[in-house]
């Protein structure tokens, strides 16, 4: 399955560089139009400059998908699901970003670089982009925590 023009925004801190060098690649292997927000070096840079980028262009709806990566994948996932409409979802293995796809329709994609290698990565994105939401009785989850930011 090719995603022909599928639009995707992607960024990291300095700890998961090299790893966003190999996604973004991965994503141009499956013909993906990719903003690639930075970090494009491995200077230290403070994860969540590149956090608030990527969530503030999923939130306002500019892009459907976006994937972050950090060290551990914690501090953008925590960034990242502080936004309106983000379920970012912190996936260092397989059955997780599936699942994230299935029942939490995520439309951030959250990994480690210090954590995961390149190939069990690509495998995690892979999976992400071609599952489906499940719909139904998720829908209804969904919509009850959405709610939790007028109830704040
Ligand atoms: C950077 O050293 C590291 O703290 C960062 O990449 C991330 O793991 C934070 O959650």
């Amino acid at each position: 399955m090719h995603e022909n023009k599928t639009q995707i925004v992607i960024g990291s801190d300095h700890a998961a560089y090299q790893l966003k060098e190999k996604i973004r690649q991965y994503l141009i292997e499956r013909g993906m139009d990719i903003n690639d927000v930075g970090t494009y070096s491995e200077d230290s840079v403070d994860y969540v400059d590149f956090g608030i980028k990527v969530s503030t262009m999923v939130s306002t709806g500019k892009y459907e998908r976006g994937i972050l990566l950090c060290g551990t994948g914690l501090g953008m996932s925590m960034v990242a699901n502080k936004f309106p409409h983000v379920r970012a979802a912190l996936c260092n293995g397989l059955f997780s970003a599936i699942m994230s796809r299935r029942h939490n329709n995520s439309n951030i994609l959250v990994m480690g670089g210090r954590v995961i290698g390149e190939e069990l990565a690509r495998q995690i994105v892979k999976a992400w982009l071609e599952t489906a939401f499940d719909g139904g009785r998720h829908q209804l989850r969904i919509k009850k925590f959405d709610r939790i930011e007028e109830m704040v």
